[in-house]
């Protein structure tokens, strides 16, 4: 039986990133108690790790003797949950089948805040010994996030990632705000921040797909993104390709120059995550770094002065 000294953090691995996760959870010198192919359970929350497709926190555990005695102490905690199945996946349905189970997350219709008052969710460590949480900080407990698609107007799907990450913090540019999104070619988050109304200035070298011609809330200029210097604005957007130590010298001088509060910045790595730099990153204030279910081989960061 593991003793479980105090509330710890689960993360769960996106399947080809569990090697990326690994390294970081050692690189932050975080405990790992137990790991599955599915999650990793971590002895700390004093910091998020990146790679986690999401994180459960401030997880708490229970001893339960049978089923029917599961049953009763979730059933005193909560009347409505999730179950993450994992360890011991038949024991933790049977106990499932006698509870209420809330419905599966369905897609979201952006913008959204995500689910209103989601109930905790449970998984087994043990077969006498459930984690759960109600401290989860993505739209679903898994960190799988999926939207109703625009299939006509967007250039490209990459405009996912922002919508995730919007979602994920439950604010997005609205009324008359000015935006700047930079590396914006083809132009999916040019689109998708002009839907919601505000004024993008749109910068890349590259031009924009013609379909955004008709949106006379997107001024495109063509131009190295980096020339473009801080100057008052609400969001600033960024999609560059670009190495992150250049990304993050750049944010620094946005940030020291209090032009902007609010920020979404596309981390990308050209091979192995450099976990020194991410951690630089998330040291930011007011900020999270994260891996979005519509990343691949890069982390999302989101500065708001809310975080
Ligand atoms: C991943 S794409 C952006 C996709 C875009 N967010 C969308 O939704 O369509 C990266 C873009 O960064 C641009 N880029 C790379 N370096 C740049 C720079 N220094 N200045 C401006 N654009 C740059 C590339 O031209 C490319 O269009």
């Amino acid at each position: 039986m593991v003793i479980f000294m105090k509330p710890g953090q689960l993360c769960i691995i996106a399947e080809e990133y569990k090697n990326d996760l690994f390294r970081e959870l050692a690189y932050l010198g975080l405990t790992r108690i137990n790991a599955t192919n599915l999650t990793v359970w971590v002895q700390e929350d004093r910091v998020e790790p990146a790679w986690a497709q999401s994180v459960w926190r401030n997880v708490q555990s229970v001893e339960v003797e049978s089923i029917g005695d599961a049953q009763r102490k979730l059933k005193a905690i909560s009347n409505s949950w999730r179950y993450h199945g994992d360890l011991f996946a038949r024991r933790g349905a049977l106990i499932a089948e006698g509870l209420n189970l809330a419905k599966p997350s369905r897609p979201f219709r952006f913008p959204s805040r995500g689910e209103k008052n989601p109930p905790p969710v449970f998984t087994l460590a043990e077969p006498g010994l459930i984690l759960y949480s109600q401290d989860i900080r993505r739209p679903t407990y898994d960190g799988k996030v999926t939207f109703f698609e625009d299939k006509i107007t967007a250039p490209s799907r990459a405009y996912l990632k922002l919508w995730e990450a919007l979602t994920i913090l439950g604010a997005w540019p609205r009324g008359d705000e000015k935006v700047v999104d930079l590396g914006s070619s083809p132009g999916s988050w040019s689109w998708a921040l002009a839907e919601l109304g505000v004024s993008v200035l749109s910068i890349d070298r590259s031009p924009l797909s013609e379909k955004l011609q008709k949106y006379k809330n997107i001024e495109f200029t063509a131009g190295d993104a980096f020339s473009f210097k801080p100057q008052p604005m609400d969001w600033v957007f960024s999609d560059v390709i670009c190495y992150p130590d250049k990304l993050l010298e750049y944010l620094r001088i946005w940030l020291e120059s209090g032009h902007c509060q609010k920020f979404v910045c596309s981390v990308k790595f050209a091979g192995a995550p450099d976990h020194p730099i991410v951690d630089q990153f998330r040291k930011l204030p007011h900020s999270r770094i994260l891996h979005l279910s519509c990343n691949k081989n890069e982390l999302t960061w989101i500065s708001h002065p809310k975080l």
